[in-house]
């Protein structure tokens, strides 16, 4: 098959979000610890009435709806969440309702999961599908939902939710470049959730940052390396037009091209001018370890950085800034944003995507983009999803009111017998809702 990948893509996030800046009071921090040093504006959460199947189901369906895909012609549906609702039964299954209506249950796959990285092993699984002698000719879709909540205390600002659909399949103007395409994955204990009776991780933020940012390191350094290899030249940032990360926040993501500034400047690559090589010198010396470290280097790379971040990645940086960490979904968020905001500007663009999920797994990959036809085009994703409407049409609530929602839901918690509250005013058209967990534990949804 030719040109496999991402045909179209839907995306949604709860209408409820409270301000970066009323929880920083609110929560007694600095002014400008949540908006600045982290460089949040935002974040959404979940009601009390939705969650990651919900979600899901909404994206799903609107996908569906809005490209007029026949729920029979999906042949293949992975979802990627690290929000446990049910130890056994996927997430897929619960999106099976869809299809089944239809009378389609003849599609393969299940969950993948592994922190922030189970919707991009979901997608590689289905585009491996669709290029793959089991192919049978019918649409792939990729979902990744969750809900990111963490304990009172300094992470608890980097929370977020969404899900977002993908569909997969050849002559996409999405186009996955396969060959370059690098992964790190080892044991750490960074992020974790051993307390099946909690929705909060165990967290590690300091330890989270430095594995994410040494993950990134080598991944690029393979990549880097395999590009050499197959194109006869070193690689180098200029060698991409945009670069998109996992965001668990807009603060790390900075530093993030900060550091892979400094690895082209430690590779020689000509994308580093003479006026940043002098300024990073006195930093060629230190060991790996020293590197993520020094505070001086960080500053100093991101300083350097600072136009090449404006034109390659600043653009990628909207939805999670003003969504916040959506796990598996943030990386195809702030992809997301990037055609937002470059539509028309990205025909024949490469852009490289970094995945990481603590735990820890991370992949580099290559995207190339061409404005396509109809309605997989570039434009027609854009206007399909209408992202500021789906961002202008949020009600902000006080923090208070997320602290008490917050608190339901970790009463609610791997619960039963309850039934969701009456008042799905907030909830636009055409969204899914929980309505209630019975004695057995099962969850019932109803679409608005
Ligand atoms: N104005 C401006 N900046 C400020 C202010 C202020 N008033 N106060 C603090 N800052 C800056 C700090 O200088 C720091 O920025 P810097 O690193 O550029 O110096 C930043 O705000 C954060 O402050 P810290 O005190 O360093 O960190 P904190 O204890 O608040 O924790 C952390 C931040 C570790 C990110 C926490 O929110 C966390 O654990 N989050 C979850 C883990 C996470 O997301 N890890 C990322 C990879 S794993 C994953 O995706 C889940």
């Amino acid at each position: 098959q030719k040109d496999v990948g991402i045909l179209a893509i839907e995306i949604y996030f709860p209408p409820t979000c409270v301000k970066q800046e009323a929880l920083e009071a609110h929560d007694g921090a600095s002014k400008g610890k949540y908006t600045i040093g982290l460089g949040q504006d935002c974040m959404a959460f979940c009601s009390e009435s939705e969650d990651v199947i919900s979600m899901s189901l909404t994206a799903v369906s609107s996908l569906l709806e809005k490209y007029q895909i026949d729920p029979k012609q999906i042949g293949r549906l992975e979802v990627g969440s690290e929000t446990v609702i049910d130890k056994s039964k996927s997430i897929k299954t619960f999106l099976m309702q869809i299809f089944e209506e239809q009378g389609n249950t003849d599609i393969e796959g299940v969950d993948s999961t592994n922190a922030c990285y189970g919707g991009t092993a979901a997608l590689f699984n289905v585009v491996n599908w669709v290029e793959s002698n089991s192919w049978d000719g019918r649409y792939g879709l990729v979902v990744c939902t969750d809900s990111a909540v963490y304990a009172e205390g300094p992470a608890r600002p980097t929370g977020g939710a969404a899900a977002i659909a993908m569909l997969i399949g050849p002559n996409a103007p999405i186009v996955f470049e396969s060959k370059f395409r690098a992964s790190h994955m080892a044991h750490a204990y960074d992020f974790y959730k051993p307390n099946l009776a909690s929705e909060y991780p165990v967290v590690d933020g300091k330890l989270s940052q430095t594995c994410y940012l040494m993950a990134l390191d080598s991944c690029y350094k393979r990549m880097c390396a395999k590009y050499e290899k197959l194109q006869g030249e070193p690689f180098s940032m200029s060698d991409a037009d945009y670069f998109v990360f996992h965001s668990p926040y807009n603060k790390l993501v900075q530093k993030s091209f900060a550091r892979l500034y400094f690895m082209d400047f430690l590779r020689n690559a000509s994308s580093v001018d003479e006026a940043a090589k002098e300024k990073l010198a006195p930093f060629s010396s230190l060991t790996g370890d020293e590197s993520y470290a020094s505070r001086d280097l960080e500053k100093t790379s991101q300083q350097v950085a600072k136009p090449l971040y404006d034109a390659k990645v600043q653009p990628t940086t909207l939805i999670p800034k003003e969504v916040g960490n959506m796990y598996t979904a943030s990386l195809y968020a702030a992809f997301v944003s990037l055609l937002y905001n470059k539509q028309s500007a990205l025909d024949g663009k490469r852009v490289v995507m970094f995945s990481y999920g603590s735990g820890l797994t991370s992949t580099i990959f290559s995207l190339r983009l061409r404005e396509g036809q109809g309605p997989f085009s570039l434009s027609n994703i854009v206007a399909v999803m209408d992202i500021s409407g789906k961002l202008k049409s949020r009600h902000e609530v006080t923090p208070e009111n997320f602290v008490e929602t917050l608190k339901l839901m970790e009463h609610r918690y791997g619960g039963k017998d309850y039934v969701t509250s009456k008042d799905r005013s907030l909830l636009p058209a055409g969204t899914y809702y929980l309505t209630q967990v019975d004695s057995l534990y099962r969850r019932f949804y109803s679409k608005k």
